[in-house]
């Protein structure tokens, strides 16, 4: 069964919408992992809207499992992530200023070549890389051909699969299934994750490929109302149904 990365952006989302000192990303954090988190996932967004530069510092330090940073792949965010702390993972994702959360995967197709050099240096300097991709053959095809020797990862975006009813649904997860499968055979490490919720978690779980699931809104939105720990219990119960 897959583990779980516990995202804590929205913990810090609570925080910043009073310019406040709580509530901590990093203590929910420590919480998500003492509930059985394998890892903690942060997306330091350019525009800071939730998660800060300082948060990544001191998580670096108290995080026990993997810490994974979401990031977009410009300079400003490579130097970040050299120089604040080296995460052990970073996810480079699509970002744009204007979208209220990550919208799509990226676009290897178009960018192969950029997303590349930077997924290269970051491996260089002892960093493992996942990229966040649309459950589309053509993407993980061209991954493969990045890859070369180097080790990387790719996380499904599970986004088309969550908000699908009914059939849509199966639709979407055999999409899922297939390029699990298909990164397997290629060498790449699977991972998955964006809108997963204990109503929806149970099938994507289930995937043997898939190693880690990352979910952030529903975890934190369920821990407003029960707390973070059981909130983290909840979705691992789910996650093994
Ligand atoms: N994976 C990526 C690449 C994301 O950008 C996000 C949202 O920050 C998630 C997973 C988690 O999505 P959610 O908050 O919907 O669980």
């Amino acid at each position: 069964m897959a583990v779980l990365s516990v995202n804590v952006d929205h913990v810090a989302t609570l925080r910043q919408a009073r310019q406040a000192d709580y509530p901590d990303p990093v203590e929910a954090a420590t919480i998500a992992e003492q509930a059985g988190a394998s890892g903690i996932t942060v997306h330091l967004r350019s525009d800071r809207r939730h998660i800060q530069d300082q948060d990544v510092r001191t998580l670096r330090q108290v995080v026990h499992g993997k810490l994974n940073l979401e990031m977009a792949t410009t300079d400003e965010m490579v130097s970040f992530a050299l120089d604040c702390c080296k995460p052990d993972q970073v996810t480079l994702v699509p970002e744009r200023p204007e979208e209220v959360t990550t919208e799509g995967g990226l676009d290897l197709l178009g960018h192969g070549d950029e997303i590349g050099t930077v997924a290269k240096h970051l491996a260089d300097n002892g960093i493992s890389v996942s990229v966040f991709i649309d459950p589309d053959p053509r993407q993980i095809e061209r991954l493969s051909q990045i890859r070369g020797d180097l080790t990387l990862g790719f996380e499904i975006n599970t986004d088309s699969y969550s908000t699908a009813r009914g059939a849509g649904r199966d639709t979407e997860l055999a999409k899922i299934i297939e390029v699990a499968e298909l990164g397997m055979e290629n060498g790449l490490l699977v991972y998955a994750g964006h809108g997963l919720n204990t109503d929806n978690v149970g099938p994507v779980s289930a995937i043997p490929q898939i190693e880690e699931l990352n979910i952030g809104h529903a975890i934190v939105s369920r821990a407003v109302l029960i707390g973070m720990e059981a909130a983290v219990s909840e979705m691992l119960t789910a996650m093994a149904t």
